[in-house]
């Protein structure tokens, strides 16, 4: 059995999700490479073993509850029992620009939220046995700031300016996830968060962000680490706390 950590990283085949591996493998963790497509999995673990890190590819469709349930038995098979990171990275912004909100088709707001509310929170369900299973687990929930209800109403703030149905309502009820799950895990050592990277350039929005995936990443990394007095039930970017 390993004596590393280790983490696995859903949708990790790119973008900020890869690089919060790389970082995390970095660490010193084993990194696990969720991926939906196995062959991009596969690809992207080559990719970071190369640079040195311990990363081994996983097949991991977060919308698919037999594909969760497979990947937890993976782990538990192959390591011991115990998942000491999660981060719920997997992501998707479906919405179309210039659609007016309340035209949304209702096929994209189920799509994001099967993905961006339901996947988050059906991964955790089936690894939290091996999350409770390590010393001091770690949950990250890769949110957004757009899902802030307070900085989305104040039309003085950048983020009210962005408002694709679909996804902000989306990472708001993650954000809720995050909440919820944090007080029925109070009493353990699992600290559970959510995160913002930022807007940072990825295919999610054809590479149009000012922040780089090194800065992006750098947050759920910080909050995949926290000690033992770390905040838990909190929601951050890299300059401290957002208002949910
Ligand atoms: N980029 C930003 O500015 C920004 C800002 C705030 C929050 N975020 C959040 O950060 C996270 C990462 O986004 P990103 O910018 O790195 O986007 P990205 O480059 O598009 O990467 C998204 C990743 O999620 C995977 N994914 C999508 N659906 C999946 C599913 N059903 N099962 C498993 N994996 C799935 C993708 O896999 P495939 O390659 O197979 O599609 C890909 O690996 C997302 O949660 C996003 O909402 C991003």
């Amino acid at each position: 059995m390993s004596t590393k950590k280790i983490a696995l990283v859903t949708g990790a085949n790119k973008g900020i999700g890869k690089e919060i591996a790389r970082q995390l493998g970095a660490l010193g963790c084993v990194v696990l490479i969720g991926a939906r497509d196995a062959g991009r999995g596969k690809a992207a673990a080559g990719e970071l073993r190369a640079q040195g890190i311990d990363a081994r590819p996983i097949k991991l469709d977060v919308t698919d509850e037999t594909s969760i349930q497979a990947a937890a038995a993976q782990v538990e098979r192959e390591f011991g029992g115990a998942l000491d990171v999660l981060v719920n990275n997997a992501g998707i912004a479906l919405d179309g620009h210039g659609t007016a909100a309340s035209s949304t088709e209702l096929d994209t707001l189920r799509k994001t939220y099967e993905t961006n509310v339901i996947g988050p929170f059906a991964v955790t369900k089936y690894f939290l046995p091996l999350i409770k299973a390590a010393t001091a687990g770690r949950i990250v929930n890769m949110s957004s700031g757009l899902g802030s209800l307070t900085l989305n109403s104040d039309t003085t703030s950048e983020y009210a300016q962005v408002k694709p149905l679909a996804y902000n309502s989306s990472k708001a009820a993650l954000n809720m996830v995050t909440v919820i799950l944090a007080a029925e895990l109070q009493c353990t050592a699992i600290k559970i968060n959510a995160a913002c990277p930022g807007w940072t350039a990825t295919d999610l929005n054809n590479n149009s962000g000012p922040r780089t995936i090194e800065q992006g990443a750098a947050i759920a990394v910080k909050l995949a680490s926290l000690p033992d007095d770390g905040p838990t039930g909190g929601y951050f970017n890299d300059e401290g706390v957002i208002p949910w």
